[in-house]
């Protein structure tokens, strides 16, 4: 038999094995078997070309310090680079064929259409999600997403990043928190000063008006006296009222379920609503910063329910679970639609940014005839 073929059968079988730098020497005959010599050393430039620019796209993959993930149309995981497992400390068999969504903190089926249904329009799609790592770590997390272009410019599968964005959500919070308590120390100075100074002004002048009835003898001057004094009566309720709402003491002294009670009899007492507070034995105090933020979102909560829902009772309900203070607020009034909310106030998105600071959450779940419902939950470690 030609020795050449026992060469090309060698070089093939190197070739198999990923060595594409070998070739064969065309001989002097130039025949057919040289012919096909010559194609197997193409066959070998051209996998070793194919090779260079797959290491090459590899060290790309891998060296970012991004989480880049394959998916195929489906959203469901065919690759990833080195930074997933570092990150998330999954490896590529324990994800591989598992939908994308899987990673998020919570669940949610249609997450990966959504992103699909973005990418056809063209949008940017750049979401802030939040993955959980295998040892059920949360990662803040920016994702864009790209279809992966195939052959015949036919849209193959996607291609997903996900950048670790928890510096900068740690930063976000710290000054959000700076905002807000030097906010809540205004507010503080500023109830004192209306206490302090209208407030003692407010007595003596009841005190004079007072003593000028007991004093005069006429029965309609009497009578007018006695009428401003009921007059500065009100007054008074009505600066305490408000330094209340600026800020309440009993929050201080006795806590945020106290100081939301305070709240509501002072609702209920108006006539206006009938409230009912649970506690659960076992919910928990917490930072002086995070129950004035709570008893903020349960203020923006009634007054929302005064202002708009109609309602007639409200429920408000402190719980704990796994380490989480819960509280559900309810209205049994209108509802509304979030989607179609035109003129956002400031109300619900102070409501998020009140929380945030502190990992907890709102959900505010509200359909038209359905009344309204927000479920806060606030983690009760790891928070500062
Ligand atoms: N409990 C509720 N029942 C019915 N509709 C509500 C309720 N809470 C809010 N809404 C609707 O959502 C809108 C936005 O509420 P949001 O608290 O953000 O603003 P606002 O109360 O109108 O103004 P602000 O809170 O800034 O004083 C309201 O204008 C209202 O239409
Ligand atoms: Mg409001």
């Amino acid at each position: 038999m030609d020795n050449r073929f026992r060469k090309i059968n060698r070089l093939l079988s190197e070739y198999s094995l990923g060595n594409f730098n070998k070739k064969l020497r065309i001989s002097s005959r130039m025949d057919e078997v040289d012919a096909f010599i010559m194609g197997v050393n193409m066959l070998g430039e051209e996998l070793k070309d194919k090779t260079i620019s797959r290491d090459y796209f590899n060290n790309i993959f891998n060296s970012v310090s991004d989480m880049v993930f394959v998916l195929d149309k489906q959203g469901k995981i065919e690759n990833m680079n080195v930074s997933v497992t570092n990150n998330l400390e999954y490896d590529l068999p324990s994800l591989k064929g598992k939908v994308i969504s899987y990673l998020l903190d919570k669940s949610q089926p249609d997450w990966f259409n959504h992103i699909l249904q973005d990418m056809r329009a063209s949008r940017t799609s750049n979401y802030e999600g939040v993955f959980k790592t295998k040892n059920k770590n949360n990662i803040p997390v920016l994702i864009s997403a790209s279809f992966l272009i195939g052959e015949n410019n036919t849209k193959g599968g996607v291609l997903l990043t996900a950048k670790d964005i928890s510096i900068q959500k740690k930063t976000q919070n710290m000054v959000l928190k700076a905002i807000i308590e030097t906010e809540e120390k205004e507010r503080i100075r500023f109830a004192k000063d209306i206490h302090d100074s209208i407030g003692q002004q407010l007595s003596a002048i009841k005190f004079y008006i007072g003593a000028s009835a007991d004093a005069v003898e006429d029965p309609r001057q009497k009578s007018i006296l006695l009428k401003a004094n009921a007059a500065l009566v009100d007054v008074q309720a009505d600066m305490r009222n408000i330094c209340f709402n600026i800020m309440p003491k009993s929050l201080e002294f006795f806590g945020l379920v106290k100081a939301v009670e305070e709240l509501s009899s002072k609702n209920e007492l108006l006539g206006r609503i009938d409230i009912t507070i649970n506690e659960a034995p076992d919910f928990p105090r917490m930072s002086l910063q995070q129950e004035f933020a709570l008893f903020r979102i349960i203020q923006e909560f009634i007054n929302n329910a005064l202002k708009h829902s109609k309602a007639d009772a409200l429920g408000i309900e402190f719980k704990y679970r796994k380490k989480m203070a819960m509280i559900s607020l309810r209205d049994n009034g209108i509802g509304f639609n979030m989607s179609t909310l035109r003129n956002h106030g400031m109300g619900l998105s102070n409501v998020r940014s009140r929380i945030r600071p502190y990992n907890g959450e709102v959900d505010i779940i509200s359909q038209p005839g359905k009344g309204t419902r927000y479920e806060i939950s606030i983690p009760m470690d790891n928070n500062e």
